[in-house]
């Protein structure tokens, strides 16, 4: 019998409306004795992720809700410490999976998404942004959905998100013209000076719609919405003919439970040819690796740029998941564990 403990943040109570910090505690469970085919992750460092909030909702997502008295789900790295399948899961690999807001995590051969392992030389944290599940989102949602041609006007929401922030480079990369809408003047400057976005709106304190008529007087070819909601409803009066907009999500629905807003504007869609289309990262798991290789060399050639903001202490992240909804952060919300 093992004599490993693990702390854990668990679920107690189902938000109602926003997320509250009485929704989760810490506490202290037995990690299992392992059965055949699985392995022992310590984790590393876990993500606060916008997903988290879809999950520990009673409707669930894609996935079934996080149960009352469970640990939180979230992305998260780390390292095989004891195993059962020593060719699957060899000790010492370091693995991204759905860990979980907690400090070891039993996991089986063959469950989804997948374990996976760690390219040699990438850092945890790296894995966790851009050669891992973000950068993914945002290699397949420009190159495969959105398409963008050179000089066409690509709008991103939540510029400086891990998504968003890597979107609007990769968009850049492909010759579009690039304009971000973000929640701060800081972040408005981190965009436009670091990233080399074309221009950003900054949705707390100006007019969308007067700065997007201004920025983009032809309309706006792809619409990369990270948001949905209101802001989604004032971008669709702006499309321009044949414009796409890629819908990877909606963060203004996730943490309230009134009814979305309705998208008045979707009328325009029809008249000016215009198409919107949903994906998921999860469809596309098995292009990983080419996103992956791909984004490395970007990273290693200085082309691309990412920020995490750091939280220490697992215990800290539910007050992290609260900063999250608040746009209180600039750069990837992770948590070490
Ligand atoms: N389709 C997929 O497969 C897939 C995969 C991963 C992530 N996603 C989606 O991609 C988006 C970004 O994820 P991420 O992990 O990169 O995010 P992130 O780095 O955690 O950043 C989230 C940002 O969203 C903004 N935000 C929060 N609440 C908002 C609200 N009510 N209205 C407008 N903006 C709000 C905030 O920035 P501001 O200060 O700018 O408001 C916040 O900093 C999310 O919608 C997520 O669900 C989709």
């Amino acid at each position: 019998m093992t004599t490993r403990t693990n702390q854990q943040v668990v679920l107690v109570k189902r938000p109602q409306g926003a997320v509250t910090d009485d929704c989760f505690e810490l506490r202290i469970s037995a990690v299992a004795e392992l059965e055949p085919g699985q392995a022992l992750l310590e984790v590393q460092y876990v993500g606060v992720d916008p997903s988290i909030r879809g999950w520990i909702d009673e409707r669930g997502s894609y996935f079934a809700p996080v149960q009352i008295g469970e640990a939180v789900r979230s992305s998260g790295v780390g390292v095989v410490i004891e195993t059962t399948d020593p060719v699957a899961y060899p000790i010492g690999t370091v693995c991204t999976a759905l860990t979980g807001w907690q400090q070891y995590r039993v996991v089986t051969v063959g469950e989804f998404p997948p374990i996976t392992p760690v390219a040699e030389g990438v850092a945890p944290l790296d894995a966790m942004n851009v050669l891992g599940q973000i950068g993914m989102t945002a290699y397949l949602g420009v190159l495969d959905v959105a398409k963008p041609k050179p000089g066409e006007t690509f709008v991103v929401s939540a510029a400086a998100s891990g998504v968003g922030s890597l979107a609007g480079q990769i968009a850049k990369l492909e010759g579009a013209r690039v304009i971000g809408i973000a929640g701060s003047d800081a972040k408005v400057q981190w965009v436009t000076d670091e990233l080399g976005f074309d221009a950003c709106i900054n949705y707390k304190t100006q007019d969308v719609n007067a700065r997007l008529k201004e920025l983009a007087p032809k309309g706006i070819d792809i619409y990369f919405d990270n948001v949905g909601g209101e802001l989604l409803d004032v971008v669709l009066r702006r499309i321009a003919t044949r414009g796409r907009v890629v819908l990877c999500g909606d963060i203004s629905t996730y943490d309230t439970d009134s009814e979305p807003t309705p998208l008045r504007n979707v009328k325009y869609l029809m008249g000016r040819r215009a198409r919107m289309e949903g994906f998921n990262t999860l469809d596309h798991w098995e292009r990983l690796g080419e996103a992956t290789i791909k984004l490395a060399e970007l990273i290693a050639n200085g082309t691309v740029h990412r920020k995490d903001d750091i939280v220490e202490g697992l215990q800290h992240a539910p007050e992290a998941l609260l900063r999250l909804f608040r746009g209180d952060h600039l750069g990837k919300l992770v948590v070490k564990v």
